[in-house]
């Protein structure tokens, strides 16, 4: 009998930080349990409605391309793209499960999007901050658009994240996060530029909101911990804390979660959008 062929990792998620794969699916649903209401308030603000023909960048477990489909309807379509084979594979079986046939997936690399401007809506989240080139990034979504479609993004501001009272566990773990995402040529408060970026990607009608989940209890708490979790090889890797340090600041952080004294927020998520000249 043949061996079942495991998907190759591509050399470019080298410069995500974040486990992926099944471990990294297990993060995402947390994550989404957390951003879905965000996400929906922003997909209401700029009017996806049925009909709407969406492309998902960096779709990872496919959260938020199940989320628009759902908007867009049978008369819509949604296509999510990533570049990582098992994130996908998760996102596809737990497609078959859903009656949305609006929704495909495809195996794609940000960088090579093609000229095809035939989507309504390019849409990416939590994917330009993991990115060296996130211009560039911008301005291939940007190419996949019809004229009149919009660019729509949503992406963290790592410098507004907070627990109070404050506790050593979570400054370390944002000193962390942060070195470990700036050492593979991301930026983690990248939420604050992208308006920026949206118009030297010569986009018009440029807009931008904030949304951010804040909690005393559950999983807005959670991210925190399971996010230092989900960079700990890198953390290791990059020598910023052994072993045993990442334990302790994980078991400690996962204590403050529980804390029903202690508020904790999620990243603070800027939303921004802007149209495609006609
Ligand atoms: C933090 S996850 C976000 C997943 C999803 N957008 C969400 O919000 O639930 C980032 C995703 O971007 C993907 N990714 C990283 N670099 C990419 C690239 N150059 N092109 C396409 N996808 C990429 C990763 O594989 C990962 O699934």
């Amino acid at each position: 009998m043949a061996a079942k062929e495991t998907p190759k990792e591509p050399a470019a998620l080298d410069s995500y930080v974040i486990a992926h794969g099944e471990a990294g699916r297990a993060r995402l649903r947390v994550l989404a349990e957390v951003m879905t209401a965000g996400s929906e308030d922003l997909f209401r603000r700029v009017g996806i409605s049925p009909g709407t023909e969406c492309l998902d960048v960096g779709c990872g477990g496919g959260d938020v391309s199940v989320l628009l489909a759902r908007h867009v309807g049978p008369s819509g379509r949604v296509v999510g793209i990533d570049l990582d084979p098992k994130t996908l594979a998760a996102a596809r079986s737990e497609a078959k499960t859903l009656d949305l046939p609006q929704l495909s997936y495809r195996q794609g690399n940000v960088f090579d999007l093609p000229d095809e401007a035939s989507f309504d809506v390019v849409y990416a989240r939590f994917l330009l901050t993991h990115l060296a080139e996130p211009q560039k990034a911008i301005d291939r979504m940007r190419a996949s658009l019809r004229p009149g479609g919009l660019v729509l993004l949503e992406d963290i501001d790592f410098s507004g994240h907070f627990a109070y009272p404050a506790c050593p566990a979570f400054e370390d773990y944002q000193r962390l996060y942060v070195a470990t995402v700036r050492k593979a040529g991301g930026d983690p408060n990248i939420g604050q530029r992208l308006p920026l970026l949206l118009k030297a990607a010569e986009l018009e009608e440029v807009g931008l909101q904030v949304s951010q989940a804040v909690a005393l209890q559950g999983a807005a708490k959670l991210i925190s911990p399971i996010t230092l979790e989900a960079i700990g090889e890198r953390v290791v890797a990059a020598g910023l804390a052994t072993p045993a340090e990442l334990k302790e600041t994980s078991d400690a952080l996962f204590q403050a979660a529980r804390d029903p004294d202690r508020v904790m927020s999620a990243p603070r998520i800027v939303q921004s959008w802007g149209r495609k000249p006609r």
